[in-house]
């Protein structure tokens, strides 16, 4: 197993949880959507599977490593190995153009120009950017941020990505463009972990997870919804 989250909760506030007794187990391959209303605690939840969060109560385990052992320097540099996040609110450098943003995702062992240019341009066409590349963050609009932020995280080829909304500022187009670049991603071996307010996003999923009010819960109506966009997704192709 992946990850496995045994009797997580978390409160911000004292007396205030937000998340209460969450237990998951994710396989390595799985593709999952995470769903649920806004603030329910999915976010929150992302942060503490990744480490970037410790949580008022319960254990994170990633590959059998417990997160809440290590310290924070040994953490992050986990994080840094181990996966990628698309953030809800993209997380871009402002001093950096959109191409120096995506390169931070690229390994510090890759060196050839040439190699990290090629790179780079092949993650911008495939996510219609390339128009944008040198311009600065501040410069573009929603759907061009977020769509330089899902080029950072894969630039990082990680085994894991955790993704908050990926596609909540994209059009219906760019959205099935992305979406059939992490599902093709994902049969290659990459587990993915994608939060979404998005029925055709959570379509691709092989798993729904949902949150209310800070538990995991099931909503059969959702589950149907989303397996018969799925079932006609597939038709379609
Ligand atoms: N840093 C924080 N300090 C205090 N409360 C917080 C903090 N971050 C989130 N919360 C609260 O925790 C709850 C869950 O927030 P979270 O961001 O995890 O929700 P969410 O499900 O991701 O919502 P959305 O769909 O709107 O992104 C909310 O009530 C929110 O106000
Ligand atoms: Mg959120």
């Amino acid at each position: 197993m992946l990850l496995e989250l045994s009797h997580i909760s978390h409160a911000y506030e004292k007396g205030r949880e937000v998340l209460h007794d969450i237990n998951l187990t994710i396989d390595k391959g799985e593709m999952i959507a995470i769903m649920g209303p806004s603030g329910s605690g999915k976010t929150t939840l992302l942060n503490i599977l990744c480490g970037q969060l410790i949580p008022t109560a319960g254990t994170v385990a990633l590959e059998d490593t417990s997160l809440s052992m290590l310290s924070e320097n040994q953490r992050a540099k986990l994080r840094k190995d181990k996966l990628a996040y698309i953030y809800q609110d993209y997380h871009l450098l402002d001093s950096l153009t959109n191409k120096e943003n995506i390169m931070l995702g690229l390994s510090e062992s890759l060196t050839d120009r040439q190699v990290i240019n090629r790179n780079i341009e092949a993650l911008a066409v495939s996510l219609g950017i390339k128009e944008t590349i040198d311009h600065y963050p501040s410069e573009c609009s929603g759907g061009q941020k977020q769509r330089v932020a899902i080029a950072r995280a894969l630039a990082q080829k990680p085994g894991l990505l955790l993704a908050d909304e990926p596609t909540g500022n994209l059009d219906s187009r760019q959205t099935r463009l992305v979406m059939e670049q992490l599902s093709q991603l994902n049969e290659t071996g990459l587990t993915i972990l994608i939060v979404t307010h998005d029925l055709y996003v959570a379509s691709y999923a092989s798993r729904l997870i949902y949150l209310q009010d800070g538990v995991l819960s099931t909503s059969p109506e959702i589950e149907e919804e989303r397996l018969s966009l799925r079932e006609r997704r597939l038709q379609a192709c």
